[in-house]
């Protein structure tokens, strides 16, 4: 791929684990196992082209909704993939970070994060932003109430930036999601004012590293005009 034009934040909402499992006559866990293999692939590739920052949509404030054994099931997943991966990351300079209300996470799973994110905090090469117990107006909601307690008495678009979970990382270039659904579900609410979007119909289980590949390269086509006018492109 040349190297143009490359997002430096992309951010993915991980759909269709469900349904791919579901086609195969597999229970939904299934899907969420093999999407993870997904995950490993987007990662992979994110170093290889210079994405700088990559937040994965993991799991919603909504989706403690679903059946507890889900729930359990998806909480397990991610502690131990998370003690799996978490060495060849740090390797790869991977840096591991977390949004959203995570203290709503079992105990367990959030020891496993912390000690995670605390192995690899001083790594740049790629910030890995995992978005668990994440929902976007939760997020608003959280700043404003930071807001209120520290007794502000007026904000900004900039100052109010920095009550986001987390407010270090670029807002995103490219938002990627799988599985056909066009709707954002709650996520990056404020962040995503000017993000590219990108829809795609391939369920994430098998949202490879040459689907993402076609993501990224149909960014570099668009034309970013943030409400203004480029010279010489209509
Ligand atoms: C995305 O896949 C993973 C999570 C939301 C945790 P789904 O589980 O939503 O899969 P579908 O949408 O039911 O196919
Ligand atoms: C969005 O997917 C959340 C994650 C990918 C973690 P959902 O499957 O929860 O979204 P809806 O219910 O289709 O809007
Ligand atoms: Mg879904």
């Amino acid at each position: 791929m040349e190297n143009k034009k490359i997002p430096r934040h992309v951010a993915i909402i991980m759909d269709g684990n469900g349904r791919w499992a579901q086609r195969r006559g597999l229970p939904r866990h299934m899907g969420h196992k093999v999407g993870a293999e997904s995950v490993r692939d987007v990662i992979r590739v994110s170093l290889e082209v210079g994405v700088e920052y990559l937040t994965l949509f993991a799991f919603s404030t909504e989706n403690w909704t679903r059946p507890q054994e889900e729930v359990m099931g998806l909480m397990h997943l991610l502690k131990f993939l998370i003690r799996r991966e978490v060495e060849s990351l740090n390797r790869e300079g991977v840096s591991i970070r977390v949004i959203g209300r995570v203290h709503k996470l079992p105990p367990d799973v959030l020891e496993e994060l912390k000690r995670a994110m605390e192995m690899t905090k001083d790594n740049t090469r790629l910030y890995l932003y995992l978005a668990l117990s994440y929902g976007g107006r939760a997020e608003i909601v959280d700043a404003v109430n930071r807001i209120i307690s520290e007794g502000v008495k007026e904000i900004d678009e900039e100052s109010f930036r920095h009550y986001l979970y987390a407010p270090e990382a670029p807002y995103p270039d490219l938002l990627i999601r799988t599985a056909g659904e066009k709707r954002i579900s709650n996520f990056l609410l404020w962040q995503l004012a000017y993000t590219e979007l990108y829809f795609t119909d391939v369920l994430w289980p098998d949202f490879r590293r040459d689907e993402y590949l076609k993501a990224i390269e149909d960014y570099a086509r668009r034309v970013r005009r943030f409400g203004g006018v480029v010279e010489g492109r209509s």
